[in-house]
C-alpha cells in the first residue's frame, strides 16, 4: 500500500483538511497564568529577564484577573513577595501576606477563576532554599512539612481553590493534605509538583522572585535532571499521599517525562513552561531570529502532544488572543 498508492499529502492539502485530522488541540481553556504579587509595590514592576512580564501589586494581579477571564484563561497560579524574609519564610503563612491578598481580591471579584497558590518557603526564606536549615545548613525535611502545611492552610483561608506545593520535601503532599482536612479545606485540591527537576531554567524566575539560593544549589532536593524513572515513582508517591494532580517542570526539556507519567498514571498531568523557556523564545524572538506567535504556539502544542492535560505558562495571554484570532 506504499507510494503511488499512499500519499500523505492528500489530507494536508487543505486549513480544513488538516483541521479534520488535527491529532492534538490547544484550548485556551488549558492555559494556566502565572503572577508574581508583591503587596509593597505602589505599580507594577517590570522583570528585566521576563519582557512582557512584571511582579505586580495586589491591584495589578486583580487587574491580571479581569483579563484572563476576559480572554477565557480558566486558571491563574501566585508566586508572593514578603516585604521581610527570615530563616523559616514566615512570611508564606502570613494571612496578610502578598499571596492571600491577592486571592481573597480575586476571588471576591471573580470567583470563577480557578486560583492556584504556589506552595514553597524559598521566596520568603532569608537564605533562598526551600526549607528551613539544620545544623549541617542542609535543608531540614521534615522541619519543612509543618511550616508548608501552615501555608498551604492559609493559602485556602485565603480562598485558594489548589494548593500547589513546589518544595520537593518528601511527605510534603501528606502533611498538607491532612493540615487542609484538619482546618476544613477538604474540597481544596493539591496539585503536586511532582517531577521538578534541578534545572538552569529557573533563572528569570528566580530574578523575578528574588529566590536564588545565598549558597549551595537545590539539587539536593530537586529531582536529577537525567532520571525518567524516578520521576514516575515522584508521581505515583504523591498520588498515594493525596495528590489531585501532579505536575512536571520544566516542560520543554522534559517532555519525554511529561509522556511516560501520563501513560503511567491516571491523574491530570500539568507541565510547567517555565520562565527560562520564555525567556530564550523572547530574545530569539526580539532577535528576529523566529517567528513569535508561530514559535509559541508549536511549543505549547508539543507540551500537549507529550500528554499534559494543561500548561503553565507566562505565554498565556498571548496565546489566548492569537487562538483567538485562528
Ligand atoms: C519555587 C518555585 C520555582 C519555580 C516555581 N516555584 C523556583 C525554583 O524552584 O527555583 C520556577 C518557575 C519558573 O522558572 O518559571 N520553589
Amino acid at each position: 500500500m506504499a507510494f503511488p498508492l499512499t500519499r500523505m499529502r492528500r489530507l494536508r492539502r487543505t486549513p480544513a483538511l488538516r483541521e479534520l485530522v488535527r491529532e492534538t488541540r490547544l484550548d485556551v481553556g488549558d492555559l494556566v497564568l502565572p503572577v508574581f504579587v508583591e503587596q509593597s509595590l505602589g505599580t507594577a514592576l517590570p522583570i528585566d529577564s521576563m519582557p512582557g512580564v512584571s511582579r505586580q501589586p495586589v491591584s495589578g494581579a486583580l487587574a491580571e484577573a479581569s483579563e484572563c477571564l476576559a480572554l477565557g484563561i480558566p486558571a491563574m497560579i501566585f508566586f508572593g513577595l514578603p516585604t521581610e524574609k527570615d530563616a523559616e519564610g514566615s512570611g508564606a503563612w502570613d494571612p496578610e501576606g502578598s499571596v492571600q491578598q491577592a486571592i481573597a481580591a480575586i476571588k471576591a471579584a471573580h470567583p470563577d477563576l480557578v486560583l492556584i497558590a504556589d506552595c514553597c518557603l524559598c521566596e520568603y526564606t532569608d537564605h533562598g532554599h526551600c526549607g528551613p536549615l539544620n545544623d549541617a545548613d542542609e535543608v531540614d525535611n521534615d522541619a519543612a512539612l509543618e511550616l508548608l502545611a501552615r501555608t498551604a492552610v492559609s493559602q485556602a483561608a485565603a480562598g485558594a481553590d489548589v494548593i500547589a506545593p513546589s518544595d520537593m520535601m518528601d511527605g510534603r503532599v501528606g502533611a498538607i493534605r491532612a493540615a487542609l482536612d484538619l482546618a476544613g479545606h477538604q474540597d481544596v485540591a493539591i496539585l503536586a509538583y511532582s517531577a521538578k527537576f534541578a534545572s538552569a531554567f529557573y533563572g528569570p524566575f528566580r530574578d523575578a522572585a528574588g529566590a536564588t539560593p545565598s549558597f549551595g544549589d537545590r539539587r539536593g532536593y530537586q529531582m536529577d535532571p537525567a532520571n525518567l524513572r524516578e520521576a514516575v515513582r515522584e508521581a505515583e508517591l504523591d498520588i498515594e499521599e493525596g495528590a489531585d494532580a501532579v505536575m512536571v517542570k520544566p516542560a520543554l526539556a522534559y517532555l519525554d517525562v511529561i509522556r511516560r507519567i501520563a501513560d503511567q498514571t491516571a491523574a491530570p498531568v500539568a507541565a510547567y513552561n517555565v520562565s527560562g523557556e520564555y525567556a530564550m523564545v523572547k530574545a530569539a524572538a526580539a532577535a528576529g531570529a523566529l517567528d513569535e506567535r508561530t514559535a509559541v504556539l508549536e511549543l505549547l502544542t508539543s507540551i500537549r502532544r507529550a500528554g499534559a492535560d494543561f500548561v503553565i505558562t507566562y505565554h498565556a495571554k498571548d496565546a489566548a488572543r492569537w487562538l483567538q484570532k485562528t
